[in-house]
């Protein structure tokens, strides 16, 4: 188990590209691999959560070359996967085994579907019991609440159905179980979350049709897809860390190439510049069916923030990071309506609120979010370095390294392997924004 340690450091300054988006690398693996013929993933996200999906899909019969910066995936068509030998380990991936449950409740045999430990701890239950609504065979621990889940093909019926959470792995996991299913799929949430799979459904030509409160697919297409180049944008996800690293380390001033920047997605850009930060959004263009951008982050002094249900979707993964920036802020800053957080990699409210305040934050956890009153980021009132743990959650082990750099002394973080599943070469992309003169 690996550590990182952060001595406090700045300013940042540079131009970087970060990994390729998360969310929208899974869901092209999965098109394509049901694509009739190749296409090409460039730019995809590296870390291990994307190649468990990857890997996945080898293991159902799909060819796919990994190259540094790109797959090429040799897709079989709509009925052409083939069952596994073996139980799929989606390692880390919440997205990875929540979308693979959908689309494999409609094949003709027979998965088994398993993870980490921290992935056999969060709810499947959120996508087993609509997928038994559509007519899934689906067994689990307790019940089906918990991985390994084990899934015997079936025939599937459409469904209507208003999911309880607005989650963008519940509504996918449902569309494409809905696309193997007979007649229509309706799928509404009580807010919008991430539209990835919705936009890619139409880049590979599938149609889906979207009104203001549902997204709703035809089940068993009549002719299917074509392979199709796809170019995944890079992950806001990611630039995250550095977005608020910039932010507030005085005299930095860091460009983002090519980042997402899905509004779906985009609550953390709006918050920050709520709170005081100099983002700029440059050269906007499309990828993919995505909105990508360069962004452009300057030091600036930030403010406390309310932040309540209503804006929890689209910054749904940004909450660690954004914790951090809260602390340094002046004044007061509330998040509510924040109980998903409870049930990621970790439970990130506790870990964000412990790890802060062993770095002297005041940080208090509440039932659905947490109230953190801010040092201000000025000379005489930091962080304190300290002996921190990221949970094997790594948003958590990114933002603490964040908080880091500000702190007064070292910081040492332990259990940091976790940082691959989503940002292989974090630390060297860090260390190469920090000894850029410029
Ligand atoms: C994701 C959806 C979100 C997000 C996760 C990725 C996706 O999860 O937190 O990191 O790719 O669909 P929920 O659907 O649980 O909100």
């Amino acid at each position: 188990m690996s550590a990182l340690t952060i001595t406090p450091a700045g300013p940042l300054r540079g131009t970087i590209a970060v990994p390729g988006d998360k969310s929208i690398t899974h869901r092209a693996i999965i098109l394509s691999a049901l694509a009739e013929g190749d296409s090409t993933i460039s730019a995809y996200g590296r870390g291990e959560d994307c190649l468990n999906t990857m890997r996945a899909f080898q293991a159902m019969g799909i060819q796919i070359e990994e190259r540094p910066e790109q797959l090429r995936v040799r897709g079989k068509g709509f009925w052409g996967l083939t069952e596994p030998s073996q139980p799929l380990d989606c390692g880390n991936s919440g997205t990875g085994i929540r979308l693979l449950a959908g689309l494999l409740a409609g094949q003709d045999f027979f998965t088994i579907l398993t993870g980490d430990e921290s992935i056999r701890r969060r709810p499947m239950g959120r996508v087993v019991k609509p997928l038994r609504e559509m007519g899934a065979t689906i067994a689990g621990r307790k019940g089906g609440e918990l991985a390994p889940l084990a899934i015997t093909g079936s025939r599937l019926r459409g469904l209507t159905y208003a999911s309880p959470v607005a989650s963008a792995q519940v509504k996918s996991s449902l569309l494409l179980a809905g696309l193997y299913a007979e007649g229509t799929t309706r799928v509404s949430e009580p807010r919008k979350s991430r539209d990835h799979t919705e936009r890619l459904f139409r880049h590979f030509g599938i149609p889906v049709q979207e009104d203001d409160s549902a997204v709703s697919i035809e089940g068993r297409p009549a002719v299917g897809w074509a392979g199709k180049p796809v170019v995944v944008p890079g992950d806001l996800s990611a630039a995250a860390f550095f977005i608020v690293g910039a932010t507030l380390v005085p005299g930095s001033d860091v460009t983002i190439t090519s980042v997402g920047i899905n509004p779906t997605r985009t609550g953390i850009l709006e918050i920050l510049t709520e709170m005081g930060a100099n983002i700029q959004i440059l050269n906007r263009r499309e990828e993919a069916g995505e909105p990508v951008a360069d962004l452009r982050v300057r030091a600036a002094s930030l403010h406390g923030v309310r932040i309540g249900a209503e804006r929890i979707p689209q910054t749904i993964d940004e909450f660690p990071i954004l914790c951090v920036a809260a602390a340094l802020a002046e004044g007061e800053t509330a998040i509510t309506g924040a109980g998903e957080l409870r049930v990621k990699e970790s439970d990130r409210i506790a870990s964000m609120a412990t790890e802060l305040r062993k770095m002297g934050a005041s940080a208090e956890e509440t039932k659905d979010g947490l109230i953190i009153q801010g040092l201000g980021n000025t000379r005489s009132k930091r962080l304190r370095g300290a002996a921190c743990t990221s949970y094997g959650d790594h948003r958590v082990a990114m933002s603490i390294a964040i908080a880091g750099l500000t702190a007064d002394s070292e910081t040492r973080i332990q259990d940091t392997d976790c940082i691959e599943t989503s940002f292989p070469g974090f630390e060297s992309k860090l260390l190469e924004l920090l000894t850029k003169i410029s």
